[in-house]
Order: structure tokens, then C-alpha cells, then sequence
């Protein structure tokens, strides 16, 4: 006799593998293929000797060694939170006095990804309404649909959140009476992932404005999603939403070591108005006390020794030469076709492709031929959640030119380019193509 089913939690059963990963294994099946799609990281200028000499520092230091393989606090290495709000000071030309911040608003967080799913814990009930850009940063929708919310996209253009569309998303909301049931505002505001595209300046304190405006009866808080800001190739650095916010109470700064030094130390940290750093703290206790102290030590070494800094400028012309060739060859290939156009990203690590005509989706005759010339991207519907029962806009697809090397950049859009005259000139074979269903991959592959 069987026994009886093992009953799983609400919140276990909202949530679902992403569709990316089904798509992903096609790509790990599949040898030759040039992935176009993983948002992995330049693989060659990783850090190992910097970070094998922080580790040996750190390690055979009497002191710091025995401490870095201890337990740390939930909130983190003291040393690398100063060192968060210095950096960030850096970069917003502040200093931390003025933005009202102190070591104890910062939380470090295993990748800026645990942050994103502790803020969603911490606010958000089922029924209640965030509000993002769309596209945008799939694996958070992940997040946010386990949770029960309502995700409401507005668009974005080259400039980031179209504020018009948001403010009257917020009127239309409060003519229902449902803006008192928006709690986020979820934005990726420097070279976001998937369109590449920046917040404009002008918008930023807009967008503050807006949120104070509509945040009636209880704050809204705006989560500014700062992965790829250090990942800029062109143009001054714009001051962030936090540097904005004086007194540190609208907006939540997540930041990541894993873009501008290494994914696989896998740390985040958080910068956070004082009322929701206790919550988060709580949580975070409960997740696991605390993220993995020896990697705290090595970036707090690594910052020490200027390597982090060095890494991260090394980064720059390395990435501004890998979206180059992306665009060049992108100018080369498909635009020689009508109806094509694509973003060009001052930093970050993604070019948004879109087709006036040809359906990008997982299943249509664009992703099948794509497969079979050996060239893979994320179908640009994963990154909306849309409506019940409709589908998502699907003319879209994100490019990403992180990992792979200029001449895979370079033949990968070649290949992209052939794929897009077959299904052009196709006679209707190509759009019956279907991608066969793959097994199961393992989670976490793209990002
Ligand atoms: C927009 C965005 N936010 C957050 C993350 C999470 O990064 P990590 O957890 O490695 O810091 C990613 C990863 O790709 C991302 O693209």
C-alpha cells in the first residue's frame, strides 16, 4: 500500500521551476551551442590569484584566520560594512554622514538575490500589489509569484521606468481602491537586466516624488536593484535612489560583489531604512545566521588591498570591448534586416533584441532555429509576468555578452542572423518547429 501524500505548504505550491532552466538544459545537451543567453560573468579575468592571496592573508593571519572560520553575526563583518558605505559614498560623491547611514544599515546577504527574497518575506502578503518595471529581472518575479503578489509592470524605455505610465497605473489603482495595497516598487536602475537601459537622471528624483505622492496611509519602498552599476563602459556614474533619499526612509540600496568582482563569493549587501533592518535581521537569522564569514573576510582584504577596486576597472574596457563586438556584429548581420531594432547599453552585461515580426517565444519556429544553427537566448517573455491567462509580449529577446568570448559573441550573432532569415524565408515549416520538452535541469543556471 502506497502511503499517504506528503501535503506541501501554499507558499511551496505557488512556486515553480523558471522556464529558463527547461530551456538551459536544451543548451548543456546541446555541444557547439554558443549560449548567448547565461547571464554568467567574463570567465578569464575572474580573480583567482587575488582572491588565493586574500585567502592566504586572511587564513594564516593568527587572528583574522581562526575568526574567518568561526561564525559571524546575522548582519555581518563590521570592517566590510564600513567598507560597503565607503564605496558607495565613492560613487555618490557623499559621504555616508550625509545620507544618514551608518554601519548598522547595512546588512550583508548571500548574493544580493537572498536580499531580494528576505525583503519580499518581510512585506509582502498574498494579495498585496508590487510594482515593477517590465520587463524586467525574471528570477525576482520567481520570488514575488511563491509569494502570492500581484506584479504590475509599467514599461521602460532608453531611459528607464516611463514615469507618465506609472503615475497613472497609481491613479487607475487608487480610483479602485487597491494603491493602498502596494508595497514595492521594484526597480533595476543601472544597465538593467534585461534591456541594458538606465534610470535617467531626471527621473530619479521624479520617481521619488511620485512614491512619497501616492504612499498615503503606508510607505511604499523602492528597491533599487543595483547589480550592474559598477559594470559601467561609458558616461558619469548617476547618483543612486538611496543618494537621494536624505533621510533614509523610501528606498532599500541592493547591491552585489558578484558582478564587479566574483559570483562565486556569492556576497550582497543591503543598505536599509531603520524600521524593516530588525525584521530583515530576524529573518535572515532563521535563513542562517549569518552568510559565509571567510568570504566577508576575503572582500574586506581584497578592498583592503585595492585588488577589488583594480578588478573592477580591470572589468570596464574588457565588457565595453565584448558589447562592442555584440553591436558591431549586430550591425552587421541583422541590421541588414527590416524590422529589427536593440538596445545599446552603457554598461552592464545585456542587449535587448527586438522583432517588429518574429515570436522569440520557447516554443516558436525563431527559438527551434536559433537551437539548430547552435545560438541560444532568453526568450524575452520570461522576463514579464503577465495577467492571468495572457500572453506575455514575445517579439523580444535578451543577448547577453558576459561569458561568452568575442569570436563566440561574433559567430553567435551570425548564427542568430541565419536563424532569422530561415524562419523569414521559411514557408510556414519552420513556425510548426517546437523545441522538444528537455528534462528537468538543475536550478540556477541563468541569472
Ligand atoms: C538584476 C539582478 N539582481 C540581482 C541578482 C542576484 O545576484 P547575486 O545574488 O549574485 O548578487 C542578479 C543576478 O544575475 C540580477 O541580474
Amino acid at each position: 500500500m502506497s502511503p499517504p501524500p506528503i501535503v506541501r505548504s501554499r507558499k511551496s505550491l505557488r512556486t515553480t521551476d523558471s522556464p529558463i532552466n527547461f530551456y538551459i538544459q536544451k543548451a548543456l545537451e546541446t555541444p557547439g551551442l554558443i549560449s548567448l543567453a547565461a547571464g554568467l560573468v567574463d570567465e578569464g579575468s575572474l580573480p583567482c590569484e587575488a582572491v588565493a592571496q586574500a585567502c592566504q592573508a586572511v587564513l594564516l593571519d593568527p587572528r583574522r584566520g581562526p575568526a574567518a572560520l568561526q561564525y559571524g553575526s546575522t548582519q555581518g563583518l563590521p570592517r566590510l560594512r564600513e567598507q560597503v558605505l565607503h564605496l558607495l559614498g565613492q560613487a555618490d560623491g557623499c559621504s555616508p554622514h550625509e545620507l544618514n547611514l551608518t554601519p548598522d544599515d547595512v546588512v550583508l546577504t548571500t548574493g544580493s538575490q537572498q536580499l531580494l527574497y528576505l525583503l519580499a518575506e518581510v512585506l509582502l502578503d498574498p494579495g498585496d500589489i508590487v510594482l515593477t518595471e517590465a520587463p524586467s529581472y525574471f528570477v525576482f518575479h520567481s520570488v514575488l509569484q511563491s509569494h502570492g503578489v500581484q506584479v504590475l509592470g509599467v514599461p521602460v524605455d532608453e531611459g528607464g521606468l516611463c514615469l507618465p505610465a506609472l503615475e497613472e497605473l497609481w491613479e487607475q489603482l487608487a480610483r479602485q481602491g487597491a494603491a493602498e495595497r502596494v508595497k514595492l516598487l521594484y526597480t533595476v536602475d543601472y544597465f538593467q537586466n534585461p534591456t541594458g537601459w538606465t534610470l535617467a537622471a531626471e527621473r530619479r528624483p521624479q520617481l521619488l516624488e511620485l512614491v512619497q505622492r501616492f504612499s498615503r496611509r503606508q510607505r511604499v519602498l523602492v528597491v533599487e536593484d543595483a547589480a550592474y552599476r559598477e559594470l559601467r563602459y561609458e558616461g558619469p556614474d548617476l547618483p543612486s535612489l538611496k543618494s537621494l533619499d536624505r533621510d533614509n526612509r523610501w528606498v532599500v540600496y541592493a547591491g552585489t560583489f558578484s558582478k564587479p568582482c566574483a559570483p562565486g563569493l556569492k556576497c550582497g549587501y543591503a543598505l536599509l531604512p531603520p524600521e524593516i533592518r530588525e525584521p530583515i535581521l530576524h529573518l535572515k537569522g532563521n535563513h542562517d545566521f549569518g552568510s559565509a564569514h571567510l568570504v566577508q573576510h576575503l572582500l574586506a582584504e581584497l578592498i583592503d588591498r585595492g585588488e577589488y577596486q583594480r578588478q573592477r576597472d580591470r572589468l570596464r574596457p574588457l565588457y565595453r570591448h565584448k558589447r562592442d563586438v555584440m553591436l558591431d556584429e549586430l550591425a552587421a548581420t541583422l541590421g541588414q534586416e527590416a524590422g529589427i531594432r536593440w538596445s545599446r547599453p552603457a554598461g552592464g552585461l545585456y542587449v535587448w533584441l527586438a522583432f517588429a515580426d518574429l515570436d522569440t517565444g520557447p516554443q516558436g519556429a525563431l527559438a527551434q532555429a536559433a537551437l539548430e544553427e547552435g545560438v541560444l537566448y532568453v526568450p524575452g517573455e520570461f522576463a514579464y509576468l503577465p495577467a492571468d491567462g495572457e500572453r506575455p509580449p514575445h517579439h523580444a529577446c535578451r543577448l547577453s555578452f558576459g561569458v561568452a568570448t568575442p569570436e563566440q559573441i561574433r559567430e553567435g550573432i551570425r548564427r542568430l542572423h541565419r536563424a532569422v532569415r530561415r524562419v523569414r524565408h521559411s514557408t510556414g515549416t519552420a513556425s510548426a518547429g517546437q523545441l522538444n520538452s528537455p528534462a528537468v535541469p538543475p536550478r540556477g543556471t541563468v541569472a
